[in-house]
């Protein structure tokens, strides 16, 4: 067989807890069914040259990380991955904070990646590397003659062409994507915007099936909504139920209904008009005043940068108010948890809420929004609310889709979702999981791997 060896930035630590995101879930997943290594960062900062990878192996997948040096970190992760190109693709241009120097750090981390992989490469080996922060590791391998299939996935969205010719270098970017075989995006919309993008800034000529030329070499791109392992998270949301942290959340509600957000602490997520919303859904609703919990669990992110360190203090501030200004002696109505839990205790209480509040103002997918959905109690499923501006939106049709930006529409349609008769529930949460079932997290590994391997590649 074939070895799948996969790349991203950040490789989780085992049994790591809280802030690690849908890509650690989702390639995990993966991995653990075609016996794959998993290459990157360990998340360590080391000063040392040319630290070799350390090889462990957990939960049937074998790994190899090594640390990266405080500047490449400055300016790789920092600044280039997350104060240009974060907010950039999610179409937020206002917090992109451009430095060449940056730039620079970037590729040459990119490159240290190339040179880091080159002697875990086998003959047979296919190589899928994952989202904004490794763009340019094809090209590199490229150059260090790697001649075999190239796989890209894009987690997060993909601008429109307009949006991304904000930053100087964005025809360099184009190249390096080209140099994979197949370009994996998240929806329907993120490739119509990376075709528009190719044609439009490098002049590439489209061909049927998605198949791009440019300068006489071809590669495809493709839609592959990612998604989850639908069996292991109805399992560990049913434990996660059952387990003492499930059940003391149970008896701290007092029968109330559960609103739920589960989010990184980013400001992609919406979180501040969640908050929002929700405050205005108290205020409209006096009805619903003490009969309800929402419960925010907000794992911090990218505390280095500017944004994310203004945003908590701004959440905090919020969800103070909000609390200052509705609580009563025996009841509170918003848990702003600024911390991350172990997945099996997050799959139990969304298993245990009424409503699933997953608000982003831009976001590639949101997985939560499908393990929401696969951890609901069939007899008693809760209401998912998602923005129209994620991805998990365009699958998830027996959702309540809103408009994050709209308030008012936002506390309506939380109101509507506590007060949804169980039938309608029932119906909505059906629609939801079996389109789940559909197209869970195996089917979307198989066809991405299945299309690589078909793309005629010539490299020689
Ligand atoms: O899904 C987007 C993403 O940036 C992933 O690449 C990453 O694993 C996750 O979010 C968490 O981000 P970070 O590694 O910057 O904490």
């Amino acid at each position: 067989m074939n070895s799948l060896i996969v790349v991203s930035n950040r490789v989780p630590a085992p049994k790591q807890s809280g802030s690690q995101g849908g890509l650690a879930v989702g390639v995990m997943n993966a991995l653990q069914k075609a016996d794959g290594l998993w290459v990157g960062w360990n998340g360590e900062i080391d000063e040392s040259d040319d630290v070799a990878p350390s090889h462990y192996e957990f939960d049937s997948v074998r790994f190899a990380t090594f640390p990266l040096k405080q500047h490449d970190y400055e300016t790789y992760y920092t600044g280039f991955s997350n104060e240009v190109l974060w907010p950039l693709f999610h179409y937020r241009p206002d917090k992109v904070e451009y430095d060449r120097q940056n730039l620079a750090g970037y590729l040459r981390v990119n490159e240290l990646f190339a040179d880091k992989l080159l002697p875990l490469i086998e003959d047979d080996s296919r190589i899928w590397v994952h989202d904004y922060q490794l763009i340019a590791l094809g090209h590199f391998l490229r150059e260090k003659d790697v001649n075999l299939p190239l796989g890209y996935f894009l987690h997060i969205p993909f601008p429109p062409w307009d949006v991304l010719r904000i930053i100087p270098e964005y025809e360099q970017l184009l190249r390096y994507l080209s140099a994979y075989d197949l370009i994996g995006l998240q929806t329907d919309i993120d490739l119509k915007n990376f075709l528009d993008c190719m044609q439009q800034g490098l002049g590439a000529t489209l061909h049927d099936d998605n198949v791009i030329e440019l300068n006489g070499h071809r590669f495809k791109a493709g839609a592959y909504p990612i998604s989850i392992d639908v069996d292991e998270a109805l399992r560990m949301a049913k434990e996660g139920e059952d387990s003492v942290t499930g059940q003391r959340l149970k008896k701290s509600l007092s029968g109330r209904p559960l609103v739920i957000g589960v989010d990184r602490l980013d400001y992609s997520k919406g979180v501040y008009k969640r908050f929002q919303a929700y405050e205005r859904m108290l205020e409209n609703a006096e009805n619903l005043r003490g009969k309800v919990t929402f419960m925010q669990i907000s794992p911090p992110s990218r505390t280095d940068v500017h944004e994310y360190a203004e945003l908590r203090t701004t959440l905090e501030r919020v969800a103070g108010h909000v609390n200052g200004r509705f609580a009563e002696y025996d009841w509170i109505p918003l848990r702003y948890l600024n911390r991350g839990y172990a997945r099996e205790s997050v799959m139990g209480f969304l298993r245990m809420s009424r409503v699933g509040f997953l608000t982003p103002l831009r976001d590639g997918m949101n997985l939560v929004a499908k393990e929401f959905v696969a951890a609901q109690n069939p007899e008693d499923p809760g209401v998912l609310i998602v923005s129209h501006l994620a991805g998990a939106s365009r699958e998830l049709d027996g959702a309540l889709v809103c408009n994050p930006y709209d308030v008012d529409g936002v506390a309506d349609m939380l109101e509507r979702a506590l007060t949804m008769s169980l039938e309608e529930r029932k119906d909505r949460w059906q629609r939801m999981y079996d389109i789940l079932r559909r197209n869970d997290i195996h089917n979307w590994s198989r066809t991405f791997m299945e299309t690589l391997v078909s793309v005629p590649y010539s490299r020689s």
